[in-house]
């Protein structure tokens, strides 16, 4: 088979998108997950997930797992591997815990990955040759991010042109308000080129479409990454409308950052593909994750974030905070569900993208650049 890389350069130099050979491939599959994800910042979560000491959650990616846990001194992540005979530490989830201890032969490590003991070892055993092995992690706005290669460039100057846009919702001083995780029936880059166009939201989302004035320039963004993987976008709101929400007025009463000192309302989009996004609006943020399961199966979690003390019933409903992204989602899922069956016919062959589609031929151009860096 000639090298995706080059079948994709191919595609992208007629205008055109992905074919089905680099939906289907297994093989490919296997490869661009490792190359593509184990070499990218993934989002861990929010770290008001983890603020006591021993608190840790885990970051699942193709056949491997990260532990991301506070100890006394801040955030640690390494791989959820046991030094003695490669036990998983713990189950895929969050916890807290005192020490992690192996619960084949109860190696012991402490929250920061080094080891605290092992029982029965000979005299001579050194304990501190043996810590887990280290992950790298960064925080950027509250959000903790890890990353599987072994000297990643830093997250925050990988996001350093997106903090303009993005610093006044101090997502820093916000906090979880839900979570939905969606196990979606097609492959991750269907999801990714539906994430990045609106070509199909007039017809598609009634419930954000009401608030989302695709008409004042559409989603074509401020900002843009040489190599098409970082991209900020300004969301326009349409007039009289403060929030993406089913109204338009605010979901939650107690304003992110900013804007409960008065600044202007405005939405923006940060896009990290094809690991994360996020959509902050002035009284909420929804953050993005996905993660391909299978070749046909991508599991996408959204976390809604609303500023650190709102409570729900107080300062917010949280049927009316979730709706308009939970309905979308659905309603993108079911449109990526059908174009992974379509991709799968003999008959697909991809068509040329319309002028509303520019960031899915960004996608399409990182994405070449991907499989090339890989030797794919
Ligand atoms: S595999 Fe973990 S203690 Fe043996
Ligand atoms: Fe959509």
């Amino acid at each position: 088979m000639t090298r995706a890389s080059v079948v994709m350069r191919g595609q992208i130099a007629r205008g055109i998108g992905i074919p089905r050979e680099l939906y289907t491939s297994q093989e490919l599959y296997e490869r661009e997950v490792e190359a593509i994800f184990q070499t990218s910042w993934l989002l861990a979560g929010h770290e008001s997930q983890l603020p006591a000491v021993g608190d840790y959650l885990t970051v699942e990616v193709g056949d491997e797992s990260v532990i991301v846990a506070r100890s006394r001194s801040g955030l640690s992540a390494y791989a959820n591997v046991c030094r003695h005979r490669g036990a998983r530490l713990v189950d895929p989830g969050c916890g807290q815990a005192r020490i992690l201890a192996c619960p084949y032969h109860q190696w012991a490590y402490e929250m920061d990955g080094s080891m605290r003991g092992a029982p029965k070892m000979p005299p001579g055993f050194d304990r501190t040759a043996y810590p887990l092995a280290r992950v790298a992690v960064e925080t950027w706005q509250g959000l903790v991010f890890v990353n599987l290669a072994q000297d990643p460039a830093p997250l925050s100057s990988l996001l350093a042109p997106a903090e303009q846009l993005i610093l006044p919702f101090d997502l820093a001083e916000a906090s979880v308000a839900h979570t939905i995780t969606y196990d979606v029936a097609a492959n991750w880059k269907i999801v990714w080129e539906n994430a990045q166009e609106c070509y199909h939201c007039s017809a598609n989302h009634p419930e954000l479409m009401r608030t989302f004035d695709l008409t004042s320039g559409g989603i074509e963004g401020v900002y843009r990454s040489a190599d098409r993987r970082v991209q900020v976008t300004p969301l326009p709101l349409r007039k009289g409308a403060v929030s993406l929400t089913v109204d338009g007025d605010a979901a939650c009463s107690l304003p992110m950052g900013a804007f409960g000192a008065g600044r202007e309302p405005y939405t923006a989009a940060l896009h990290m593909k094809p690991t994360f996004a996020v959509v902050c609006c002035p009284d909420y943020a929804v953050v993005l994750r996905e993660r391909p399961l299978a070749i046909d199966r991508t599991e996408v979690t959204m976390t809604w974030l609303v500023r650190a003390g709102a409570e729900e019933g107080r300062h917010y409903d949280l049927d009316n905070l979730i709706k308009v992204w939970d309905q979308t989602n659905v309603q993108d899922w079911a449109l990526c569900e059908r174009t992974q069956l379509g991709v799968r016919s003999r008959f697909f062959q991809p068509g040329p993208l319309s002028g509303d589609e520019p960031s899915v031929a960004g996608f399409h151009q990182a994405y070449a650049d991907l499989l090339a860096a890989a030797g794919l």
